[in-house]
């Protein structure tokens, strides 16, 4: 079986990230989307809250599973039995980093494989950080992310406001 880790922060998932996962999962035989646990780090979503939202993004994606992580990506990928990580690039400034990253990885355990997924180009210029600027000065993300992240952001802003 040819299980694929796809890790990332996912805060929140993208249009380009639920791209990447739909064609990874056509590809192997399961596809592990790794949410990073970073406690130096408060997100906009919590954890839990960006697992449901990717839940739902890729609802009818049946060799998908959404789990979070802590410490080093090659150790969950131990603890998983898998040897194939995914990225998305986007540009040659995501090349300069998946690339230093990838090669780190090997150095920590020869035996894990990065591929490296071109973004589609209609999505190349979307970024989780980019959507949170635009959440907070107000701005319209309906075009870069999932229908339920928007009106999970939609809802988020409205509480805090409140
Ligand atoms: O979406 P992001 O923030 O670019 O994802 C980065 C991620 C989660 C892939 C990366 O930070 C990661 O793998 N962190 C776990 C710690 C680790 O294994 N680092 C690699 C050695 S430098």
């Amino acid at each position: 079986m040819s299980i694929a880790v796809y890790p990332g922060s996912f805060d929140p998932i993208t249009n380009g990230h639920l791209d990447i996962i739909k064609r990874a999962s056509k590809i192997f035989s399961k596809v592990i989307v790794a949410i990073l646990i970073n406690r130096d780090k408060k997100g906009f979503f919590s954890i839990e809250e960006r697992k449901e939202l990717i839940e739902e993004a890729i609802k009818g994606l049946d060799n998908v599973e959404v789990v979070s992580f802590n410490g080093l990506l090659v150790d969950f990928m131990k603890e998983k039995e898998a040897r194939i990580i995914i990225k998305g690039l986007r540009n040659s400034t995501d090349f300069e980093y998946e690339h230093q990253m990838a090669l780190m990885n090997k150095k920590l355990n020869e035996n894990v494989e990065t591929l490296h997924m071109s973004t589609n180009p209609e999505y190349s210029y979307i970024s989780s950080s980019a959507i949170r600027q635009i959440v907070s000065f107000g701005g319209e993300i309906k075009e870069f992310v999932p229908a339920n992240v928007e009106m999970a952001i939609k809802n988020k802003v409205k509480i805090n406001l409140n």
